[in-house]
This record gives C-alpha cells, structure tokens and sequence, in this order.
C-alpha cells in the first residue's frame, strides 16, 4: 500500500485517540521547524496567519479568542512578506503580511519552483500530513529515514536514496534481484540536523525532535479542527448512550402490561 516503501515507523503523537489533543509546546516549536526550515521550498498555501491563534492551534491563547488580536499572530504574520495589487495605481507591490493573509509561496510558479530542485516539486504542505497514508509517522519516517545507499544501488544525480519514500529501485539495483532494497530516490536533501532550529522552550534539538515536531505541527495544519471533532464524537456517543437508556425505559413502561 506504501509503494514499495519500508512501512513507516509507528511514533507516539499526543493526538492520537478519541481523546487526542494536540500539545501546544509541540505545535509551536513545529511551527518554527516549518518556518526556519522547510518554508523555504514547500508551501502553505490553505493556512492563513490568523488560524495560528484560532482554538487548538499553536498561538491560541484564552486571552484573544479572536486570533485578529492574538499578539503572536500578528507578529508573525508582519515578518512576512505577501503580493499585492496597488488599489490606486494598480501596480504589483509586496506589503507586509497581516493576519488575514495565507502562508506566501516560496516560489513565484510551478516552474520556478522546479527551477531550484533539480525539477522536482516540492509539494505545498497544507495536506501533507493527510496525502499519504501513513500521515504524520511518514513524514516523520522520511526525514529521519535517510540511509546510505545499500552496495549495488546507483543513486541518480539529484537522487538520494530514502528507504521509506515510495518506489521502485528495481533498474538502479545491481545485486541479487530477489533482495532489492526497498524505497526510492527522494530529490529532497535531507532537510533536518541536529540544532538546526533553537526551540524558545529549551527543548533539545536533536533530528528526532524537530522532525516530530514539525510532522505535529503538518497534521495541525492538515486538520485543525481534529480536537473539535473527537469532542463532538465522544458527545454523540453520550447522547445515544442516553437515548438508549431512555428509549429502553419508555418501552417498558408502555409495555409493562402486556404479559
Ligand atoms: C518532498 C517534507 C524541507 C524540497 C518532501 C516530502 C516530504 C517532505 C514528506 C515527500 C512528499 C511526498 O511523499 O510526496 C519536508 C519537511 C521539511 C522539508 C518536513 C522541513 C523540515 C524541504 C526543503 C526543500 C525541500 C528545505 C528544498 C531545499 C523537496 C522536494 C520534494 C520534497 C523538491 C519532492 C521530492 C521528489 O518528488 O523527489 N518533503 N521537506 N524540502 N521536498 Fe521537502
């Protein structure tokens, strides 16, 4: 199902099951890892500034339950540059972001974006954590799974070698034909090291926690409203519980006399 992948390592994430919440502390040095890091080539395009503080995001706080006046958002988003059309003059202009405005591209166009990896494309991020199936423990998987190349498997230019990024490494393989290495080439460096991002929390910044972190962080992005969900889940499953109840004591009260 993964494409000739190595199954993807299965990581403890504090949202998983039905009562699953995302950690804020995780979510904001997350976010620093995308921001630092991979912003440079992937994309955000379907997460606005302003969903950083709206609830279960990184930057919510009780104090601004409209995330217009949530301080770290708008600091964030004036950071950031965006395109713009002049309302008078009608000229192309950058102004600086505001809370209302998405994630800017890193890349004017596809083309561009190619341009600068060797003609692959970095994929815009805002599903990432949904686009395959393993989710949030592939991301993870992938930028902690680089390996050395196993001997026999010529790596192409521009190619490097990741046991848990799916394809078929049959035509590269020189060895025994029943043993071909499982994965594929990756045009993607590999992207994380060790103290590459400074958390603001003191958290150590090994390769294992920011790219924890910032899978977190992806799958925030993917689906926001995760928290909301399970809580509304976990109310209708109260509600029927009730009703049963009910439902079960109303026949027996309009059916006592029967025998
Ligand atoms: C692909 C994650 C940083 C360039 C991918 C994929 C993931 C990923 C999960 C595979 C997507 C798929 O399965 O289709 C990340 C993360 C980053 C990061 C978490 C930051 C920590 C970067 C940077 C660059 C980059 C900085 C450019 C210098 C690419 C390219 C691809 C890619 C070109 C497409 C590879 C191909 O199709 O062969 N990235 N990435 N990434 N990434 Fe990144």
């Amino acid at each position: 199902a993964n494409g000739g992948a190595l199954e993807a390592k299965d990581v403890h994430w504090s949202f998983e099951g039905p009562f699953g919440k995302f950690d804020q502390a995780q979510l904001q040095r997350g976010f620093k890892v995308y921001r630092e890091v991979c912003s440079a080539c992937h994309s955000l395009k379907l997460v606005a500034f302003r969903n950083l503080g709206d609830k279960g995001a990184p930057f919510y706080s009780e104090k601004y339950p409209n995330s217009n006046d949530n301080p770290w958002v708008k600091a964030i988003a004036k950071d950031y540059e965006v395109n713009d059309i002049d309302s008078e003059t009608g000229d192309a202009i950058k102004r600086p972001a505001t809370s209302a405005d998405h994630f800017p591209s890193p890349f004017a166009n596809e083309a561009a974006a190619r341009a600068s990896n060797g003609g692959a494309l970095p994929p815009d991020m805002s599903l990432l954590a949904k686009a395959r199936e393993a989710g949030p423990d592939y991301i993870y998987s992938l930028v902690t799974g680089y390996a050395e190349p196993p001997k026999g498997l010529t790596v192409p230019t521009g190619g490097h070698y990741n046991p848990y990024f799916p394809g078929d490494l049959t035509s590269a393989w020189h060895g025994d034909h029943k043993s071909v290495p499982k994965g594929g080439f990756i045009a993607m460096a590999p992207p994380l090291k060790a103290d590459l991002v400074t958390f603001d929390d003191g958290t150590k910044s090994t390769l294992d926690q920011q790219a924890k972190d910032v899978s977190a962080f992806l799958m925030w992005a993917a689906e926001p409203k995760l928290e909301e969900r399970k809580q509304t889940g976990f109310a209708v499953l109260i509600y029927l519980v009730l009703l049963s109840g009910l439902l079960y004591a109303s026949y027996k009260t309009v059916w006592r006399n029967e025998s």
